[in-house]
């Protein structure tokens, strides 16, 4: 296999959007950062370099990291952060995987600027199992703050409210029209008639699921998270933070200009944000009008919308692509995820209490050394494995909350043995108010076997689930008020994180962590750590 080797400077940098400047944490100075390219059974190796102020660590976010945990990247759960000045090569191999992914900073909130794609090309002389298209691009959605966005998530944790929303949302890095600076044009993919476009469409926004567009265009969705789906058209692809989707465009329209348009996707009457990004397609070498065919992004609650997309999503599962659903289950486990309310006498603009958020009403309290380390050094205190694997109180969790809102915060993990099968039902709670989780586990793909609205029942809802060709992927939707049901084989020995992709929510504590202990065999073991590991 191929090693490769990149270099990533974390620097700070100036940057200008919708007319006001501050300065951002990049990787290399780019905003979006760098797409990484490999191949699957590469050896990748990173070098990342703090130049910065913070404490810092990058997640490769969909890279199994078998046995290497130590690569996966969330601080304090697999390694501890490269503190400024220090450094730190990531070392992994990519097995069996080919596709869109992507890096991002797993601290604080850097990942708002410090992220970029990750393309994962198929073996030297392997074929996409759909027609080879004439080009790809890579296209990262993102959100922006005309101010610092660690000073907007510390304001809100000083108050217990919620953040501000963003000011814009961005494809490669820039808002497009909605900007009225006139440097602040928007991306433009340009495009022969006759061709096609892979696009590898990547959410890497902080908080808000989003729609994608193009103006007279069909699209066809061929992957999502890095794992080959049967292709569908559709007018309108749906997709939540943490997660990847690659869509063929075939530029079957005559000349001219189409509009890219991104919208925010929030079926909750949480925040309301209808702030649409822009790009163009523009076809080259055609008498191109300045006009811009444009297009209407859907409403923000358009749950029908998003509903239909989701529905269509299959494995390929096809001779060379195999679904392996596991069909054998040794941890049937159910967990709430949603938001609460615990005190804080200092929050006095919360009236001394401020919104948490759990999982089986536990909010995850991060420690201040690495699982992984403790895990694997066997130190003692830092975490317990007695997560539990029900909820502490059964309630109508698509109804009015129980009475009590508060949490217990505790640093809890769940223990699996090796290669055991799981199967999770994650049921989101309206305790506050239903809303939509995407929840991504680190170091397995899952695949989706049954979704519904309303609270799962366990006697009739698993004789529905799909075994033979659900989606498979590594960032899940949980509907508002509703649940979803995934299974995954426990091979991959470590300390594995799960949380909500909607970053406010991971900080609020929608978070917990696996722990998959060796197996006996060969090769069963997590790896010892590299030397350069950084510490505490
Ligand atoms: Cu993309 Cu734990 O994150």
């Amino acid at each position: 296999s191929t090693v490769r080797h990149y270099k990533f400077n974390v620097v700070l940098r100036k940057a200008t959007r919708l007319c006001s400047s501050k300065p951002i944490v990049t990787v290399n100075g780019q905003f979006p950062g760098p797409t990484l390219y490999a191949r699957e059974g590469d050896n990748v190796l990173i070098k990342v370099v703090n130049h910065v102020k913070y404490n810092l660590s990058i997640h490769w976010h969909g890279i199994r990291q078998l046995r290497t945990g130590w690569a996966d990247g969330p601080a304090y759960i697999t390694q501890c952060p490269i503190q400024p000045g220090q450094s730190y090569v990531y070392n992994f191999t990519i097995t069996g995987q080919r596709g869109t992914l992507f890096w991002h900073a797993h601290i604080l909130w850097l990942r708002a600027t410090v992220h970029g794609g990750l393309v994962i090309l198929p073996k030297l002389g392997v074929p996409y199992p759909f027609p080879t298209p004439n080009k790809e691009t890579v296209l990262v959605l993102a959100e922006w703050w005309k101010s610092d966005t660690e000073a907007v998530i510390n304001e809100a944790l000083k108050s217990g409210l919620a953040p501000n929303v963003s000011d814009a949302h961005t494809i490669n890095g820039l808002p497009g029209s909605i900007s009225n600076c006139p440097s602040q044009r928007g991306f433009t993919l340009p495009v022969q008639r006759g061709k096609t476009y892979l696009l590898r469409i990547i959410n890497a926004a902080l908080n808000e699921e989003l729609f994608f567009k193009v103006a007279g265009h069909k699209l066809t969705v061929v992957e999502v998270d890095a794992t080959y789906v049967k292709p569908f058209k559709t007018d309108t692809v749906i997709i939540a933070p943490g997660q990847t989707t690659n869509v063929l465009l075939t530029a079957n329209q005559n000349s001219g200009k189409y509009m890219v348009a991104v919208s925010p996707f929030m079926d909750a009457p949480v925040a309301v944000d209808n702030k649409t990004a822009t790009a163009t397609v523009h076809y080259t070498g055609t008498l191109a009008t300045s006009l811009t065919t444009s297009t209407n992004p859907p409403p923000q609650n358009a749950t029908q919308i998003a509903n239909a997309f989701i529905n269509s999503l299959r494995s390929l599962n096809s001779k060379k692509y195999p679904a392996n659903v596991p069909l054998t289950i040794d941890h049937h486990l159910f967990f709430t995820v949603g938001l609460g309310i615990n005190p804080c006498p200092t929050c006095k603009a919360a009236n001394g209490s401020r919104v948490v958020a759990s999982i089986n009403n536990v909010t995850f309290v991060m420690p201040t050394t690495a699982l992984l380390q403790a895990h694997f050094f066997k130190t003692k205190g830092v975490f317990t494995t007695d997560f539990p694997g029900n909820p502490p109180h059964k309630f109508n969790y698509s109804g009015p909350g129980p009475k009590n809102l508060q949490t217990t915060t505790a640093t809890k993990l769940y223990k699996l043995q090796y290669n055991s099968t799981v199967e999770l039902v994650l049921q989101d709670t309206g305790i506050i108010a239903p809303e939509n989780h995407p929840i991504h586990l680190h170091g397995f793909n899952f695949f989706e076997v049954g979704r519904g609205i309303g609270n799962f029942n366990p006697k009739t809802d698993p004789k529905k689930f799909n075994l033979v060709d659900p989606v498979e992927r590594n960032t899940i939707g949980v509907p508002s008020g509703g649940w979803t049901a995934i299974r995954f084989r426990a091979d991959n020995p470590g300390v594995w994180f799960m949380h909500c992709h909607l970053e406010i929510h991971t900080t609020w504590g929608l978070k917990m962590a696996f722990l998959v202990e060796n197996g006996k065999g060969p090769n069963q073991s997590l790896l010892p750590p590299p030397r350069d590991l950084p510490k505490c």
